[in-house]
């Protein structure tokens, strides 16, 4: 099957922002996630032939640098088949290593944030089922880092370094959460869409991930950005202006985290700093591609008022404006 052909489900995008229409659609998002849901293990016909992770077949060697630009360094080109294709899979199983992560940090703050609310809110339900897809998300991640017997490492403890702080924003500020969760699932679900239409064909098992993870998380962007477009503009003058220092910071280097090659796989490497220079700083594609990553969640922060001439310089340090 070619990968143009894969029809891939939309976010809902409601343009009213009163109360009725934002708890009719929590109460259809919630409605979808009974219809359409998948399970890590049910849904993945994880011991097929096809499903296999092999390297040395050229599955998981990046081409043209359309998914990661390394793959257009000469750098890269000069590597051996095996060596190209070890590259390619350990980036991709290090960002499932990451999302997973990343997922913990989400299910915990929802958790707060849910633990919160009052009898009878629509919110409740639909937070749980989040929780339970990203929980399904998570075990097929962390099923694929164990198939490419590959010893992937996690995120470090520098980066996991605020994780408790996150996870309580939750509870307490939960419209900085909501944007710091678009800030991991806006970048990734841009990515996974992208590789589903290249005319490249990907590895079915990948494929297969890919597919289910981007079919939820329509869901779950639709809900961020409703419960964003609903609560921030009521919010007082001390949390805004939080929010519009606070958000570009967390997208500009949530984004990089997504779209660079991790430190991680620079050292297992060995890639040389002018090949990174090359890849990410010099190359203005990368530049644009970060940036388009983001579109969506910056312009619901644009039409939220959260631009200042402060926050636009913000924006424009991590060139992601
Ligand atoms: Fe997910
Ligand atoms: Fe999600």
């Amino acid at each position: 099957m070619t990968n143009t052909s894969i029809e891939l489900d939309e976010e809902i995008q409601e343009t009213n922002d009163s109360d009725s229409k934002y708890f009719s659609l929590i109460s259809r998002l919630s409605k979808q996630s009974v219809d359409k849901h998948f399970n890590a293990y049910e849904d993945v016909d994880w011991d097929a032939e096809e499903m296999q992770i092999e390297l040395g077949k050229g599955h998981w060697t990046l081409t043209d640098g359309q998914l990661d630009p390394i793959g257009s360094t000469q750098w890269y080109q000069g590597l051996d088949d095996l060596a190209k294709d070890k590259l390619g899979l350990y980036s991709v199983a290090i960002r499932m290593k990451f999302g997973l992560q990343f997922e913990s940090i989400l299910k915990r703050g929802l958790l707060e944030y849910a633990f919160r609310l009052p009898n009878n809110s629509p919110e409740f339900r639909y937070a749980y089922h989040e929780v339970i897809e990203e929980a399904q998300h998570s075990l097929m991640f962390q099923e694929f880092v164990n198939r490419t017997k590959l010893d992937i490492p996690g995120l470090t403890k520098l980066d996991l370094f605020g994780t408790s702080i996150i996870v309580k924003l939750g509870a307490y500020f939960p419209a900085l959460f909501f944007f710091f969760v678009l800030g991991g699932e806006d970048p990734i679900d841009y990515v996974q869409r992208k590789a589903l239409r290249m005319e490249k064909e990907i590895h079915p098992l990948l494929q297969r991930i890919m597919k289910i993870h981007v079919t939820e998380e329509a869901r779950h962007l639709s809900f961020a950005r409703h419960y964003l477009k609903l609560n921030v503009p009521k919010l007082g003058f001390v949390r805004k202006t939080t929010l519009s220092i606070a958000v570009p910071i967390i997208l500009g280097t949530m984004a990089q985290m997504m779209l660079q090659a991790p430190r991680q796989v620079v050292k297992e490497f060995n890639i040389p700093q002018d090949v990174l220079k090359e890849a990410y700083k010099d190359n203005e594609l990368h530049h644009v591609e970060t940036r388009n990553s983001l579109n969506k969640v910056r312009n619901l922060y644009e039409e939220l008022n959260l631009m200042t001439p402060v926050s636009k310089r913000i924006w424009k340090l991590f060139n992601i404006l």
